[in-house]
């Protein structure tokens, strides 16, 4: 089990603000903002929270979060109105684009998982009967293209091999030959471990067509993988709380280039949802952003405290966003490499296609997923099957995002890499 069994609360010591610390800034900052959200952790007083003590999780999202942020979750109830929850609000909005290395794209954070995210861009960007084109790399690109589909659009889909990716020239071809009013990839499949080429789709796009928007699902990549928002010109990226961003399940996070804002606002026909609708939640996102409140749709309060200190821990200076992508890479090059020495193969079709974020494995020769799975949970390590359709009792999935690939002294992934040695000699000694 993970920690001790301890709730203490101690009144008039502070909660560990070291790991929380303020806002580092970008120009898109309101810096006007900034005390008012640092009182909000400084008044806060509680020495030692530590959560219960429970099963690891590694499964590719959700993921294991830190006690401040399960803390910070813990708030008592607040007006989403209030004076003090607004800057809240606000700086998380600002800090999303810090993580994402963008200056002026607009995030939108929606109560709602990753999949409202396909939702407003099949809504929003996309009129019924416009062509959209999906670089399907596995049950994610097929359930996109099917949310796409709900909302009128006219969609195409490149399927890459399972295991693969969507070659580059493929989609230039495709770009060439039609007219497309955004590009759709998955930049980590989360069924596969396939990462693709974000930087290089958004490029190969930009040149063949310099019109078509370029949408990336990184549900499973942000916060993981280094994603360059303005450098490398993307126009969408969507992803959820539960994963790289290190905060409980329930938010919709979506980052929006001003050029798609504008291909939203110069619509013909009306946006085809109420929910989902920019029209409405543009206004709002502007409003805190800008320390107004404004109401559309009750925001998840508490779920936005835990984010906002889930966005402080990761754009702290230490460890740097860019330390963090490089501590993901180590944590999961030891995962990998402790697997493959035990037999296992991985999933992805080459070793440079292989996400950072999480593993997925082959079972070996004759072990299936009940041999080591169960065996894995008793030995308190939770871990994925295998997602898609046709090989799902294939394989597994191992999830190593957040706190648990960056934080070596929790010793999370030694965890798993000593369960899954004993579960396999146990299983293998089963079957002799
Ligand atoms: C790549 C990817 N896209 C979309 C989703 C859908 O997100 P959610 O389950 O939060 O709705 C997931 C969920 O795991 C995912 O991994």
């Amino acid at each position: 089990m993970l920690r001790r069994a301890s709730v203490r609360v101690c009144l008039g010591r502070a909660l560990r603000l070291s790991s929380i610390p303020p806002p580092t800034s970008t120009s898109s900052y309101h810096s006007s903002h900034l005390p008012r959200t640092t009182a909000f952790f400084l008044s806060r007083t509680m020495s030692t929270f530590h959560q219960e003590p429970h099963k690891l999780l590694v499964i590719p999202g959700p993921i294991e979060v830190t006690d401040e942020v399960l803390y910070a979750n813990a708030h008592p109830s607040m007006s989403h109105i209030s004076p003090d929850f607004i800057p809240v609000f606000g700086d998380a909005i600002r800090m999303t684009r810090e993580v994402l290395f963008t200056q002026d794209a607009q995030p939108f954070l929606i109560a709602g998982s990753g999949t409202l995210g396909w939702d407003q861009v099949a809504a929003n960007l996309v009129e019924p009967g416009e062509n959209a084109l999906v670089l399907n790399s596995g049950y994610f690109g097929d359930s996109f293209a099917d949310c796409l589909r709900t909302y009128g659009a006219v969609v195409d889909e490149i399927k890459a091999p399972f295991g693969g990716t969507v070659p580059l020239s493929e989609i230039e071809a495709a770009l060439k030959s039609k007219k497309y009013k955004l590009v759709t990839f998955t930049h980590v499949d989360t069924s596969t471990g396939v990462l693709s080429d974000a930087r290089g789709i958004a490029a190969t796009v930009r040149s063949a067509s310099p019109d078509t928007l370029v949408v990336a699902d990184a549900v499973c990549s942000v916060a993981s993988e280094e994603i360059r928002f303005d450098a490398w010109g993307l126009d969408v990226v969507l992803t959820a709380s539960q994963k790289g961003l290190g905060t409980p399940p329930g938010l919709s996070i979506l980052v929006a280039s001003q050029r798609a804002i504008k291909t939203f606002e110069s619509r013909k026909s009306p946006v085809t949802s109420y929910y989902a609708s920019w029209t409405k939640w543009l206004p709002i996102m502007q409003a805190y952003e800008s320390g107004n409140a404004a109401y559309f749709a009750t925001p998840p309060v508490n779920l936005i405290y835990a984010y906002n200190a889930s966005l402080r821990q990761i754009t702290g200076a230490t460890p740097s966003l860019e330390e963090r992508f490089r501590l993901h890479r180590e944590s999961s090059q030891r995962v990998k490499k402790e697997a493959e020495q035990l037999g296992f193969k991985q999933l992805p079709l080459d070793p440079s296609i292989a996400a950072n974020g999480m593993t997925a494995l082959w079972f070996p020769e004759g072990l299936a997923a009940a041999d080591l799975l169960p065996s894995l949970a008793k030995k308190d390590v939770v871990v994925a099957g295998g997602l898609h359709k046709d090989y799902k009792l294939k394989y597994f999935r191992i999830g190593h995002m957040g706190v648990s690939a960056i934080d070596s002294q929790r010793g999370d992934i030694d965890k798993v890499i000593a369960a899954l040695k004993e579960s396999l000699a146990e299983a293998k000694a089963k079957k002799a």
